[in-house]
């Protein structure tokens, strides 16, 4: 840590422990985080699956790719050292929530297996849950909901995942295979993966 003067005094002792506020909460919190492509269906899943929490109980927090790039990430891009650097971001800000007992669910294409275990390690292990939205890349394309793909494989958008840059599928993640099913279903399959980590 960079604290030169010694003028940085920690409070975490001090502070309302997560534990109280997963009491207050009667949840335990994590965090799933959900890789694929662009366009393979994370955000579409989470909203589904948050709206199935919510209805149960839960607190959640929903964050993805689009809504932190306009805000808090507007100054990076695609290359991969700003794609390390909002991994990097977003892993510290779902460690607050985290410890303030809200389960979080994050939807970045966090594309290579360096970027989650950087996630992984600053989040920690035992709150981190990595769930692989397997999306084939040629339905990604069709589908093209934001007319991404059309452009990057015109060239006009370099770096784009799947097409111009990597995407390293995990090995050890929750795999939730999309093709020929209903998003409800996918939603589903994946809460039934994670109630037995979140309690109530
Ligand atoms: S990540 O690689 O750094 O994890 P993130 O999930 O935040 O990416 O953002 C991905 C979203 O940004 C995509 O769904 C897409 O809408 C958009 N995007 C714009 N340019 C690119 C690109 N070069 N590669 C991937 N996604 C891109």
């Amino acid at each position: 840590m960079k604290d030169e003067g010694g003028n940085i005094y920690s409070v975490f002792d001090e502070i309302l422990s997560r534990k109280e506020k997963e009491e207050l909460l009667k949840q335990h919190s994590i965090v799933l985080w959900m890789t694929g492509l662009s366009g393979s269906g994370k955000t579409t899943i989470a909203k589904a699956l948050e709206r199935l929490m919510h209805e149960d109980g839960y607190l959640t927090e929903l964050l993805d790719g689009d809504n932190i790039r306009s805000g808090i990430n507007k100054n990076l891009g695609f290359s991969d050292e700003d794609r390390t650097e909002n991994i990097r971001r977003i892993a510290e800000i779902s460690k607050l929530f985290v410890n303030c007992g809200v389960i979080t669910i994050n939807c970045f294409v966090s594309p290579t297996k360096a970027i989650r275990q950087q996630a992984k390690e600053i989040i920690g292990e035992a709150d981190f849950v990595e769930v692989f939205i397997d999306t084939p890349l040629e339905i990604c394309e069709q589908r093209d909901p934001k007319g991404l793909y059309k452009k990057a494989r015109k060239g006009e958008i370099k770096d784009f995942t799947g097409i111009s840059a990597p995407f390293e599928a995990p090995e050890d993640a929750v795999v939730i295979k999309t093709e020929g099913k209903e998003v409800a279903e996918c939603a589903k399959e994946l809460y039934e993966h994670i109630l037995p980590k979140i309690g109530k």
